[in-house]
């Protein structure tokens, strides 16, 4: 038989569906992958079932069918502040992970490079590489993990086509600030750069910040594409809807390649999203409350158990320094068996630190944990790691 493609000698079973398998075999509570095991609210799940009983089951619009562009461009708007100014600047996708790729395929070819922050959302990096595109890495350090200018500046070249944001960041929570964005913006203009900005957890920023998209920022608009979702808002992973806002000259040939690829979003949870983002603000505010207790419980957990981090500023991942367990405890020599120990000794899953950096070594020292769990759930988890190792 012929050899498969190159492409897929660059994929392997990820780190974070080992330890998933794991903790299945030893039992035990998976703070490992970003699954939200939160219920879909109501509204969203009574539209979807109205939508299939009334055979609305057709291919839709390939950008999305008009109802929710029209929710999506008010939202841009009225939370983003990005300057949309008719759906034909808005393409739905299958999850923010279709709308990832048309991006790439519409900005990219082979050989051109993107800067990508370490620590990263695996994904990101490895489409990248999957396509072929070069990817120059700008490493950000615990506990703060703040941007160098200077070295962002000076990893680009000649072939740098795009910077790559994920504000608030998976898997560290870093939120950027409105500072940090306008001196991304002089950078991306001066250097006539495109930016994709990943901001699917767009609702959850602690401690009172506000999100602030890229695109919303003076003289950003026309080079950037926002890319959000409704997988980690409304608690549906599994539905695969997301979407991207951007100018037109960027989404209409964005379309053409969501046309190709997928065809369309699955057209009735399309209906059902719709009266997802027609709820009020007091789901927002719940939500948000909710997290921000789910993150103090987590940290203060870690904390008493010994792995330090400051605590997330968004997102739902805190990456822990373990290393001063070694001193108490075998089985902590790096990430991977750190990972293996937790599960053994507190029947907890966590991600390897390695999965975020492109040199494992950088993430020898880290375990992701995940706390978009139920509470009651959470608080044994806690409670495990506290039980094995405080
Ligand atoms: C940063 C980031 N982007 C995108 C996704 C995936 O989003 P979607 O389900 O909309 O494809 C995730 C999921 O963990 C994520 O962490």
């Amino acid at each position: 038989m012929k050899d498969l493609s190159n492409r897929t000698g660059l994929l392997s079973q990820s780190d974070i569906r080992a330890i998933s398998i794991l903790i299945r075999e030893h039992g035990g509570i998976n703070l490992g992958q970003g699954i939200c095991d939160m219920p879909t609210p109501d509204p969203i799940k009574e539209a979807a079932k109205a939508a299939i009983d009334g055979d609305r089951s057709i291919y839709s619009h390939f950008a999305g069918i008009e109802n929710l562009r029209e929710q999506i461009a008010m939202k841009a708007r009225d939370f983003n502040r990005l300057p949309v100014s008719n759906t034909g600047e808005i393409m739905v996708s299958a999850g923010s992970t279709g709308a990832f790729m048309c991006a790439m395929l519409t900005l990219l070819d082979k050989g051109d490079e993107v800067i990508l922050f370490e620590p990263f959302y695996g994904y990101h990096r490895n489409m990248l590489d999957l396509l072929g595109i070069e990817t120059r890495f700008v490493t950000t350090s615990a506990p703060d993990w703040e941007i160098d200018f200077a070295v962002l500046e000076s990893a680009i070249t000649d072939r740098t086509k795009a910077i790559l944001v994920n504000t608030p960041g998976n898997p560290h929570g870093k939120v950027w600030t409105r500072a940090e964005l306008e001196q991304l913006r002089d950078l991306a203009v001066g250097r006539d750069l495109f930016v994709l900005t990943d901001e699917i957890y767009e609702h959850m920023l602690y401690d009172g910040r506000q999100h602030v998209s890229f695109g919303s920022i003076d003289g950003a608009w026309e080079r950037t594409i926002t890319i959000s979702g409704f997988s980690k808002t409304f608690n549906m992973t599994g539905w695969r809807l997301g979407y991207a806002v951007g100018p037109e000259h960027l989404m209409a040939p964005m379309g053409l390649i969501n046309d190709l690829v997928y065809i369309c979003a699955p057209t009735p949870l399309q209906h059902g999203v719709v009266a997802g983002l027609q709820m009020d603000s007091d789901y927002y505010v719940s939500m948000l409350a909710d997290y921000e207790a789910k993150r103090d419980m987590m940290c203060d957990a870690l904390g008493q158990a010994g792995l330090r981090a400051n605590r997330p500023q968004g997102a739902y991942y805190v990456l822990a320094d373990y290393t001063a367990l070694r001193q108490r405890f075998d089985g902590f020599g790096d990430d991977q068996e750190a990972a293996h120990s937790l599960v053994k000794l507190a029947g907890i899953g966590a991600v390897a630190g390695r999965s975020f950096f492109r040199d494992p070594a950088d993430g020898a020292g880290f375990l992701r944990f995940c706390y978009a769990k139920k509470f009651p759930e959470l608080e044994q988890a806690c409670s495990q790691l506290v039980d094995a190792f405080a």
